[in-house]
């Protein structure tokens, strides 16, 4: 194949973790003979430095001619007890997803055998635990009418029908791919937004009896990841609940520097890390390479390019494997590796696979 990818590093760490992304990305390519070519483009609080705009045209030009997105991290500190601020590295986010039409976000949640012991849960609550999160990322809270005075303020939670169809789709579609088990996350015994998704919904299992489709409330959905991570196979839920619940699951592998992100919809798909910036990491090289490595793992298989995909899972369980890891997964007294020496690691180990 050919890939035209555009190059979004952003803000903190984003940088480090990003030219790990592309090397590693260099490497598959080579070994299954495909052309890739990368256009760089700002996005964050770099962008705001530099242009005064989180996600400007240019960027998004860049982003809507290539194939795929290869995104890092944005945020910084100095914009974050500032409430006064008139533009923010986050905006440069939502606009991103906006304009892509990245509607369908998926936050897989994997653990790895040797880390089981990282996880703030048990390891048996653990051990065997995958499921995915599909976050619907344009619409509700997020993108709805606001309000703000000194006195008043509100933020309108709106979802329309083909809005709510659309993700609901991509969920069905999950669970048919993976172990039929659907479960749609609302809290429709308060809101009216979330019992329009629940109609929807009912209707919608209708047309996939295959799949087992239950509904449960946010709440209840919360308790039972940590309780019984092992009940869910797909979620499917609002741009609200999905932002707080995939926090949740993300720590439940036991470090967020492990799990990649896809977000998907009309235009450009981007592939990034779930977790942030880390901006009092920058520029120390000890963040951990493997959500975005993962990542790029991501955008092969988006492609439907599963030996690549496996390739690059593989190097990475063998790099766990091999205490080739940076400092907050690391056993105790290993010799703790730098972002970089990791990335050259797995780089190595898919040069020399067969
Ligand atoms: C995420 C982040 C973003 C969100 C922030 C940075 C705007 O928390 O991708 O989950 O709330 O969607
Ligand atoms: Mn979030």
């Amino acid at each position: 194949m050919n890939f035209k990818i555009a190059v979004l590093a952003g803000d903190g760490i984003g940088p480090e973790i990003s030219k790990v992304g592309v090397d590693v990305m260099n490497a598959v390519c080579k070994k299954f003979g495909h052309q890739v070519t990368y256009e760089y483009a700002i996005c964050g609080a770099d962008a705001i430095d530099k242009v005064g705009d989180p996600f400007p045209d240019e960027t998004f030009q860049t982003c809507m001619r290539a194939d795929a997105v290869l995104f890092s991290a944005v945020g910084d500190p100095k914009f974050d007890n500032d409430p006064t601020a008139k533009v923010r590295p986050e905006q440069g986010l939502l606009a991103m997803r906006k304009k892509l039409g990245l509607y369908a976000n998926i936050r897989p949640m994997q653990t790895f055998k040797s880390l089981l012991h990282k996880s703030p849960l048990k390891a048996e609550l653990v051990d065997g635990a995958d499921f995915i999160t599909i976050r619907e990322l344009t619409g509700g809270m997020y993108f709805g009418e606001k309000y703000q005075d000194n006195e008043k303020a509100y933020d309108t939670n709106f979802y329309s029908r083909p809005e709510i169809e659309r993700i609901l789709k991509v969920g069905f579609e999950y669970a048919r791919k993976r172990n039929h088990h659907l479960t749609i996350v609302d809290k429709a015994n308060v809101l009216a937004s979330s019992r329009l998704w629940r109609q929807i919904g009912q209707e919608m299992a209708a047309l996939y009896p295959d799949v087992k489709t239950d509904f449960m409330y946010v709440d209840n959905a919360s308790m039972r990841m940590i309780q019984e991570p092992k009940f869910f196979d797909v979620i499917v839920t609002e741009n609200t609940f999905g932002d707080i619940l995939t926090d949740e699951s993300s720590c439940i592998s036991g470090s967020m520097g492990l799990l990649p992100s896809a977000s998907t919809g009309e235009h450009t798909p981007v592939f990034e890390p779930v977790h942030g910036s880390w901006p009092q990491a920058k520029g120390l090289n000890i963040a951990n390479p493997l959500a975005q490595i993962l990542s790029d793992a991501m955008m092969f298989e988006y492609f439907d390019l599963k030996a690549e995909g496996a390739l690059i899972r593989e190097a990475v369980d063998a790099s766990i494997e091999a205490n080739v890891r940076t400092p907050e997964i690391q056993v105790e007294g290993g010799t703790k590796y730098g972002t970089k020496e990791v990335g050259e690691w797995i780089v190595d180990y898919i040069e020399k696979s067969i």
